[in-house]
C-alpha cells in the first residue's frame, strides 16, 4: 500500500501511479489490470491515448472482483488542445466520463497548454465548471510553465492540484518544482524513468542500486519520492510494474539525490517536451 500526497484541495494521491501511454486494446487492458492487481491506485490516462475505454473498464472489473473501494483507486485523464473552448471542454470531460463508464473522474487536467492557440484559459473555465457539476473531482493541468500557472489562477482564482510535468534524472525541473511548493501544487513526474534514454547505467544511479540492492529503475523511482514528485512508471511487463511499485523499504540520503539529481543537463528534454515550443504531444 502506498503513502498518499494530500492536494490543496483537500483530496490526496497516492505516491506513485502507472502510465498508460501507449497501452491500448485487450493488451491494454491486461497491463492496466496486472497493474491494479500488483496494487498501483493511480492510474494516468489521457482522452490522446484513445485508452480510457480501457482504463476504465479495468477499474470497474478489478473494483468488481477484488472488492477494493472506489475510493482507494484514483483515475486520470486529460483534456486534449483541440477541446479547449469553454463548452468543447464541457463537453469532452462529459464523454470522457461516459468512455470510462466511472462515477467521477478523480482528476481531470488540461493536457498542453497550447500557448501558441491560446486558449488554455478557456479550458480551465471549463474545469472549473466540470469540477462544480462533479464530472471531475479535483482539477489540475499538465506541461504548464510558470506563466501559463500564474495566468490561469490569476483568471479563475483556483489554483490546479497538480501540475504533471516532464521530470527525470536528466531533466529535474528545480524551478518549476519550487513554484509548485509556492503555490501548493502536488507535481507528477512523466517519462519519470527517462523513457528510451533512462540513465539505468549511470554511476550514481549504480552506486545507489547497489548500495541498497535494488535495481536502476528502483532507485529513479525512489528518487522522485525523495523530491515530491509523484512519478507515473509505464511499463506493460507485471514483472517491471511490481520492480517499479516496490520502492518504499529503503531511503536515499541526501548524497545519494544530489548525486542523481547532477545528472541534469540544459538539454537533457526529451525530444518534443517543451510547451513553451511544442503543441501538444
Ligand atoms: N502529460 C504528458 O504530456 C505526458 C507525456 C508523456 C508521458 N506521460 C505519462 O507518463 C507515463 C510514463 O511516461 P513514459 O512512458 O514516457 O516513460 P517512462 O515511464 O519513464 O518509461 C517507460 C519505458 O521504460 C520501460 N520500463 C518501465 N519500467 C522499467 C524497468 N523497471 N526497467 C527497465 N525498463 C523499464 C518501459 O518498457 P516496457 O513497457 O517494455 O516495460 C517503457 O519503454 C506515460 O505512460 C503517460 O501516462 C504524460
Amino acid at each position: 500500500m502506498t503513502e498518499h500526497v494530500i492536494l490543496n484541495d483537500g483530496h490526496s494521491l497516492p505516491e506513485i501511479g502507472f502510465g498508460t501511454y501507449p497501452l491500448r486494446g485487450e493488451e491494454g487492458y491486461r497491463a492496466v489490470r496486472t497493474a491494479l492487481d500488483a496494487g498501483y491506485r493511480l492510474i494516468d490516462s489521457a482522452v490522446n491515448y484513445e485508452n480510457e475505454d480501457i482504463v476504465g473498464r479495468a477499474i470497474v472489473d478489478f473494483l468488481k472482483e477484488s472488492g477494493t473501494p472506489r475510493d482507494e483507486v484514483v483515475l486520470q485523464t486529460k483534456l486534449p488542445g483541440r477541446h479547449h473552448e469553454f463548452e468543447a471542454a464541457l463537453a469532452s470531460g462529459k464523454e470522457s466520463l461516459a468512455t470510462l463508464g466511472l462515477d467521477r473522474i478523480d482528476v481531470l487536467m488540461i493536457h498542453w497548454p497550447n500557448p501558441i492557440t491560446g486558449k488554455f484559459v478557456d479550458a480551465w473555465r471549463g474545469l472549473v465548471e466540470l469540477r462544480e457539476q462533479g464530472v471531475a473531482r479535483s482539477i489540475g493541468v499538465s506541461n504548464f510553465t510558470a506563466e501559463h500557472l500564474a495566468t490561469i489562477i490569476e483568471d479563475s482564482g483556483v489554483t490546479p492540484a497538480v501540475n504533471q510535468i516532464e521530470l527525470h534524472p536528466y531533466f529535474t525541473q528545480e524551478e518549476m518544482r519550487a513554484e509548485h511548493a509556492r503555490l501548493g501544487i502536488a507535481t507528477e513526474a512523466w517519462s519519470p524513468l527517462g523513457k528510451r534514454s533512462a540513465p539505468y547505467e549511470q554511476e550514481a544511479v549504480v552506486s545507489a542500486a547497489k548500495h541498497h540492492n535494488v535495481t536502476p529503475a528502483q532507485v529513479i523511482l525512489r528518487w522522485h519520492r525523495e523530491l515530491r514528485s509523484v512519478p507515473l512508471p509505464k511499463s506493460a511487463r507485471a514483472e517491471r510494474q511490481a520492480e517499479n511499485l516496490d520502492i518504499f523499504d529503503f531511503e536515499l540520503d541526501d548524497a545519494e539525490v544530489q548525486a542523481i539529481s547532477a545528472l541534469t543537463k540544459k538539454d537533457g528534454r526529451l525530444f518534443g517536451g517543451d510547451p513553451n515550443v511544442h503543441e501538444e504531444m
